[in-house]
């Protein structure tokens, strides 16, 4: 006999019931934010670890950081005095041989350490942030004579690399020849369904409900047909009007007041379009995309071969001249990859000559097309904090034809013309907004605003100090 080991593993919800009586091969669980899906999975590995002396467990994430921070730290209080711990081989051995192993993949390289391993049971948290093919290859690692159960679960949010292979198997459950459709099942929970967490992190559940429409109802709602179409659906440039109030993101120029700060944001290309565009930001950090310069060699403009050096002579030309920027203090953010010097003189030296300055900007994307999400959203009044100049034709001819991603579903799709909607999110990233107030309480059901699209609330900016969303 083994020996009697005392285990609490706390109180499931009823989802994570579900998820723990579960017998099938392939378990999916999940499908939104914040449904105490990690919780369920140390659960589950605890108890099948007790159960089966001698079973192999694998808990894999992402990154070797959020499996400390979702996994280790708490495994390790909660398994002290029950099984051991090795730092270097981060494995828990119980006293009846069973092991809980961890492993991470960020990259194609990450594979390699899982050439040839045998594991009884998988357990992929968050499988949505891992690749298909990276998916495929750790699953293979399910193996082993001996009679103990053989299950791979997945825990899962839409959006990410592994989107597509989830839904399909899990959502859609479109099988492909040598799947079988009995051996998967998809088990959703929700924000709503953690008892626990609604009632230790109200506000949890307002950040979620404070994301723009299409994220929140994938990862409040769970809805995962949601990144497909346009990507920048607030977009208007054909204003709405209702009651007193006008929403629009498109304005006639006006002069700029000498105290409104003025900056320039640029994407290089050469072969591929360039964009150089010009923001003034009043006082209330509204900013105005007042000027753009865009263009491209392969398909050339009035015969003009768009050069770094000619683009940075007329880049020089228009802020010398142009009513609205001449002698003013201008700052530029631009595309990181300027500053690269691996094929001689970097882009950023050229753009020096002419008394061109740039900053680095922030290339994080999906947090990149937040901040222009944010700033598109229209508040209760009417305002959004992101202004078009009708006279910016390249933003208003490229930004509403973008495409969601069809492989990474947060992201937009590259394959189209994005070199304004790069540009303009190094500018939204060098100013980040949190989410607008959100008050749609006390408008009528009928409000454009509420057909418009969602509006935000959270007061804490998601792009500092955040693990919110882990
Ligand atoms: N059954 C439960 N009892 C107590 N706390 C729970 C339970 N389920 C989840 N939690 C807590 O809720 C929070 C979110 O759960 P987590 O498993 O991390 O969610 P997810 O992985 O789905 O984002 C965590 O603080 C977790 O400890
Ligand atoms: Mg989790």
């Amino acid at each position: 006999m083994e020996p009697v080991t005392k285990l609490t593993v706390g109180t499931p919800n009823e989802k994570q019931k579900l998820f723990l009586d579960c017998r099938k091969k392939y378990i999916a669980f999940g499908g939104a934010r914040g449904g105490g899906k990690s919780w369920a999975v140390r659960a589950k590995a605890k108890l099948l670890a007790l159960r089966y002396s001698g079973i192999r467990i694998l808990i894999l994430r992402r990154t070797l950081p959020e499996l400390e921070n979702n996994h280790i730290r708490f495994l390790r209080q909660e398994l002290a005095g029950i099984a051991s711990y090795s730092k270097t081989d981060k494995v828990f051995t119980f006293p009846n041989g069973s092991t809980i192993s961890f492993g991470y993949c960020a990259n194609d390289g990450d594979l390699d350490r899982y050439q040839g391993a045998e594991y009884d049971v998988i357990f992929l948290d968050e499988a949505t942030q891992l690749k298909e093919e990276w998916i495929r290859r750790l699953t293979a690692c399910l193996r082993g004579v001996n009679d103990f159960p053989k299950r791979v679960y997945f825990t899962c949010n839409p959006g990410g690399q592994g989107h597509g292979y989830i839904k399909r198997l899990f959502i859609d459950r479109r099988f492909e020849p040598g799947e079988n459709p009995e051996e998967y099942v998809f088990i959703p929970a929700r924000v709503t369904d953690n008892t626990a967490l609604l009632k230790s992190q109200p506000d949890y559940l307002r950040q979620l409900e404070a994301l723009p429409k299409r994220l929140r109802e994938a990862w409040l709602e769970g809805k995962w047909n949601l990144f497909e179409g346009q990507f920048f659906e607030e977009f208007t440039d054909d204003p709405v009007h209702y009651s007193d109030r006008r929403f629009t993101h498109v304005i006639a120029p006006f002069d700029i007041p000498r105290e409104w700060s003025v900056y320039r944001s640029y994407d290089f290309g050469y072969a591929r379009p360039f964009s150089c565009a010009w923001w003034a930001v009043d006082f209330d950090g509204v900013a105005y995309r007042i000027l753009e310069l865009y263009g491209c060699t392969a398909t050339p403009n009035e015969g003009v071969r768009w050069t770094p050096e000619r683009q940075f002579a007329e880049i020089r030309r228009i802020e010398d001249t142009h009513p609205l920027l001449r002698g003013r203090d201008i700052q530029g953010v631009a595309d990181p990859a300027i500053w690269d010097t691996s094929r001689g003189e970097s882009i950023y030296e050229t753009a020096l000559h002419h008394r061109i300055f740039f900053t680095k900007g922030d290339n994080r994307r999906i947090p990149g097309w937040m901040q222009m999400h944010y700033r598109l959203t229209f508040d209760d009044e009417g305002y959004p904090m992101l202004y078009v100049f009708s006279t910016c034709r390249a933003f208003l001819r490229t930004i509403p034809l973008l495409l969601y991603s069809r492989t990474e579903p947060e992201d937009l799709d590259t394959a189209m013309e994005d070199h304004v909607a790069d540009e303009c999110r190094y500018f939204c990233m060098s100013r980040p907004i949190p989410p607008r107030k959100r008050d749609t309480g006390r408008l009528p059901a009928d409000d454009p605003l509420n057909l418009l699209r969602g509006v935000g609330g959270r007061e804490t900016n998601p792009l500092v100090g955040t693990k919110s969303f882990a």
